[in-house]
């Protein structure tokens, strides 16, 4: 469908499959840069510390908030927010019925403690032994799980490697059940991610791990915008993600796991982890592929492998990216506001700019 000139690419509407939006006025900032853009978004439900998103109600009341920001910019038919929820220790099959019900797509397990917001997340020893009835109820409704796959008790480069025998302990209990590792930053998870061979493994690969190495974060002098969990990797590390990203493999696909965090929580002596790219996400990566020759590959990664996994119908509509070169802000912020959100790429130039979204969600 993609039709590609040489300054100018349309593609079909893409979504996001891992993205955070926040209840504050994060949630103003992220919603407006999103659907002017993407389709849908997989909405991760680590909203906040006080009021995650647990339950059928949870997400029904985040959804409605979720609307009432895209009334205000007349973009109710614009974007469609795919709701998840989050494990914990009270999470039943009942719960997972219900949230299917509610039409949740996924429910995210956070590892103990490893990321934003993960307070109230599993230990690894229950994520393999506990939740046999939730899984269970999961693969009946077709639900996806998405797993931060960062062990928590191990060094922190050493993290996702870890991880690796707990996820493979899931698979052999749950053999039909789909997962998706999330914002994968190592060479071996993305081997072991092509190696699989259940057709129920895929993984989302962010904008920001296609460009960071470690270095980027404390390699010079210390970079807290490009701080993140998983942390960015070794440039070996990076080099996989891209092979994997241009390869055209269907199980890596977009999912920017933009986070907005507020400048004075980034810029602390105890700074959040997170990157905000929401604004640059879709041209900042069509110059990646536009720079690895690669123009070709940019609408299955971000428009057709994702929703393919979830089982998702495609999206309709269309986007237009054109070659232009503009400069990232520094900040945004409501005037006068101290709460500003620092996006990646500040102050940067992008050579390729959104121009048209034509709109239209799927029949
Ligand atoms: C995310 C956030 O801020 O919610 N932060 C991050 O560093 N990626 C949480 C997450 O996805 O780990
Ligand atoms: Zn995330």
């Amino acid at each position: 469908m993609a039709i590609i000139e040489k300054d100018r690419i349309t593609i079909r509407s893409p979504d996001d499959m891992h993205l955070h939006l926040r209840w504050d006025e994060r949630l103003y900032h992220a919603i407006q840069h999103t659907f002017s853009h993407w389709g849908r978004g997989i909405i991760m439900p680590n909203t906040d510390e006080n009021r995650p998103i647990l339950t059928s109600k949870d997400v029904k009341e985040y959804r409605n908030e979720i609307f009432n920001f895209l009334h205000q910019f007349l973009a109710t038919h614009a974007f469609e927010p795919l709701m998840t929820i989050k494990l914990v220790k009270t999470t039943t099959f009942e719960v997972v019925h219900a949230a299917a019900e509610a039409g949740v797509k996924a429910i995210k397990s956070y590892p103990l403690g490893v990321t934003t917001n993960s307070e109230n997340g599993v230990s690894m020893n229950d994520l393999v032994t506990e939740f046999g009835g939730v899984f269970k109820a999961m693969e009946e409704r077709g639900m996806v799980l998405s797993l931060h796959g960062e062990h928590p008790e191990y060094f922190c480069l050493d993290r996702e490697d870890y991880f690796i025998p707990v996820l493979r302990q899931m698979q052999a209990n749950h053999p039909g059940l789909k997962i998706v590792l999330e914002h994968i930053t190592t060479k071996n998870a993305v081997q072991l991610v092509q190696q699989d061979t259940t057709g129920n493994l895929a993984a989302t690969i962010t904008l920001h791990h296609l460009f960071l190495t470690l270095d980027d974060v404390i390699g010079g002098s210390l970079m807290p915008h490009n701080f993140c969990k998983p942390l960015a990797k070794r440039p070996e590390d990076r080099d996989a993600l891209i092979s994997a990203v241009i390869s055209g493999n269907p199980k890596f696909f977009f999912g920017s796991d933009s986070a907005p965090h507020f400048q004075h929580t980034k810029e602390s002596a105890c700074g959040c982890a997170g990157v905000f790219s929401a604004p640059v996400a879709l041209p900042l990566l069509t110059s990646f592929f536009d720079e690895q020759d690669a123009l070709e590959k940019l609408e299955p990664f971000v428009s057709q492998f994702g929703a393919q996994f979830y089982g998702l119908p495609l999206n309709r509509g269309t986007v237009t990216i054109e070659r232009g070169s503009w400069t990232v802000p520094l900040l945004y912020s409501d005037s006068g506001s101290l709460r500003q959100l620092v996006p990646f790429w500040a102050g940067r130039e992008i050579s390729w700019n959104v121009v048209v979204r034509h709109c239209q969600l799927y029949e």
